[in-house]
């Protein structure tokens, strides 16, 4: 496994950046954030991209994404949380990485975003009505991770070190 990729997948808000960040600096490996590297690529921030080029295009900034990362050897990769949608990224991803998918309650994301206005598709009137739609829908891509990691109330510490475990084996 020393050489596959990590990735994480999962909704908006359960903490993927975090664990991906703590993953980083306990196992000395570099952390690559799709969403940052579209950011980047675009100059752009993520809302930004919504509001100007559409979520179709964004989709496909993605694509390009998961195509550079998952070339990458030995790192950590923090998905957003659209990226399990489309099974081509899935199938690069799970060629040069083992998935794991945190899991969370829709209360529990509620609770995790609050006051983040950064996501363009849960600002809307009725978040968590927004989150269960989407999560619902999404579900079962989420499933194709090799590896599901309870993620509800517990901290970035504990996540990160259920996959340290699974990693250990
Ligand atoms: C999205 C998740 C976001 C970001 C964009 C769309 C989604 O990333 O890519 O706002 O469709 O679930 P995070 O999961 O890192 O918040």
């Amino acid at each position: 496994m020393k050489n596959k990729n990590i990735v994480l997948i999962g909704f908006m808000g359960v903490g993927k950046s975090l664990v991906s960040k703590i993953l980083g600096e306990t196992l000395k490996k570099e952390v690559y954030s799709t969403d940052d590297w579209i950011e980047r690529k675009e100059g752009l921030l993520i809302k930004d991209i919504f509001a100007q080029k559409g979520e179709e295009l964004f989709r496909q900034m993605e694509q390009d994404a998961v195509s550079y990362v998952a070339g990458l050897k030995g790192v950590i990769i923090d998905c957003g949380g659209g990226i399990p949608i489309n099974p081509l990224n899935m199938q690069h991803l799970k060629e040069t990485g083992v998935i794991f998918y945190l899991e969370a309650k829709p209360q529990t994301i509620l609770n995790n975003i609050q006051g983040q206005a950064h996501r363009p598709l849960l600002n809307t009137e009725n978040p968590k009505a927004k989150i269960e739609e989407l999560m619902a829908r999404r579900h079962k891509f989420y499933q194709q991770a090799d590896y599901t990691i309870d993620s509800d109330n517990r901290t970035g510490h504990d996540i990160a070190a259920d996959i340290l475990k699974i990693l250990n084996k």
